[in-house]
């Protein structure tokens, strides 16, 4: 059987795939069908955070499976209470609602935005302002809060209550505070499908004093920036601000799907039973896996992280055709003279997989990768650049 066929002939036509087969793997290690193997800069997008068949969350995982692989929330289990515990000690949150993604763990930071300008200021302050060229995931109201009007084509009406702010921009921000009724600001403290861009801290700063003095919410999505990604467990801590409701997924779960939408002070108490739900969510086989991962996201390893973004700033900066480098920890584009697309063809055919965001190639190895690995991946990708 041609998997390249049957993939084509019987799954939807949403995804340009690259031409490759991952069949299995070992920490950043990966392998194609036929054995070649690649170092994997990519992680199945800022997922495998501790890289292929981490040793500890699949002893967690299989432990897990060993028991139970399934509740549903009718009931109580272990370890969902546990990661939410962890987690909310870990970032100073309150309470966290757990889902299977990024978009819906958004989705419920949406309803916590609405329900609080409702309950707070009347049924017309369901406003969202989001930043323009941001992404918030794929469902219509998470298509709808982000920011680029490519993914809203084919797919109208949008949810109504979203207004685009440009990045950066506190004044245009204001203006729309004072034109529109609004609940909240949702912000990714770097945009990650937008091309991984920071935001200014100034500017963070500013937002955080804004909404507290027109009592809306900062609700900050870390779907990619969280789990020690930026080289700070989640983005917002490096910013030093205190947000209302923070979103992850994608690198909690370590490879099995999960979202978490942590609810802070002031709206830890909003939800009441009923309101939100997930039939998956909060499962206990994803969760124990989360837990291991969370729980060895500590100080000696973001350090790491820094070290090895410091690395990859300084050999990228100074190569030839290398127009930018950007980003955080190890979240990182690179825009490059070649275009991204042919420096990641010649990269995957020389062992070094990578990824693309807008015309970018997109850097997101793991956590922990060793730093022999990521040495000669960078090199291969210097010189490819360079060519
Ligand atoms: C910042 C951000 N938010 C939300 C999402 C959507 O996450 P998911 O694909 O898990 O729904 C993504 C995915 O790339 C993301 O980067």
């Amino acid at each position: 059987m041609n998997i390249f066929e049957t993939d084509k002939q019987y799954v939807a036509n949403t995804y340009a795939r690259f031409p490759l087969q991952l069949v299995s793997g070992k920490g950043s290690l990966v392998y194609d069908e036929k054995g070649k193997e690649y170092i994997d800069l990519g992680t199945g997008i800022a997922v495998n955070g501790f890289g292929v068949g981490d040793p500890e969350w699949k002893a967690a995982v299989i432990e897990q499976l060993d028991k139970i692989q399934h509740t549903s929330n009718l009931y109580y289990s272990a370890p969902c209470a546990t990661l939410a515990k962890l987690l909310c000690e870990k970032t100073g949150m309150q309470k966290v609602f757990f889902s299977n993604s990024g978009a819906e763990a958004n989705e419920c930071a949406i309803k916590a935005a609405r329900h609080y300008g409702q309950t707070r200021k009347g049924k017309d302050f369901y406003n969202v302002i989001t930043l323009k060229n941001s992404f918030h995931g794929r469902t219509i109201t998470t298509l709808s809060a982000t920011g680029q009007d490519v993914f809203h084509e084919y797919f109208t009406p949008m949810t109504e209550g979203f207004l685009y702010a440009t990045a950066n921009d506190i004044e245009e921000i204001k203006t729309l505070v004072k034109t529109h009724k609004c609940c909240a600001v949702m912000v990714e403290l770097v945009q990650g499908e937008g091309g991984v861009m920071p935001l200014d801290k100034a500017y963070v700063k500013a937002l955080e004093q804004l909404v507290r003095a027109e009592d809306m919410l900062l609700v900050v999505d870390e779907v990619q920036t969280g789990n020690g990604r930026t080289g700070s467990l989640y983005a917002y801590m490096g910013y030093g601000i205190t947000p209302d409701v923070v979103t992850t997924a994608k690198g909690l779960g370590g490879g099995l799907p999960i979202g978490a939408t942590m609810l802070g002070e002031r709206v830890k108490d909003l939800f009441t039973p009923g309101m939100n739900g997930s039939t998956f969510g909060g499962n206990p086989v994803a969760s124990a896996g989360a837990i291991s991962i969370l729980e060895r996201l500590d100080e000696s390893l973001l350090e790491e992280v820094q070290k090895k973004s410091d690395y990859i700033f300084e050999t990228l900066s100074s190569a030839k055709g290398v127009k930018s480098v950007s980003g955080m920890g190890l979240m990182i584009g690179v825009e490059t003279e070649k275009d991204a697309l042919a420096v990641l063809t010649a990269c995957r055919e020389r062992g070094v997989l990578a990824i693309k965001a807008k015309n970018k190639v997109r850097l997101l190895p793991a956590l922990n990768i060793p730093w022999e690995q990521l040495t000669k991946a960078i090199t291969v990708l210097k010189e490819e650049i360079e060519k």
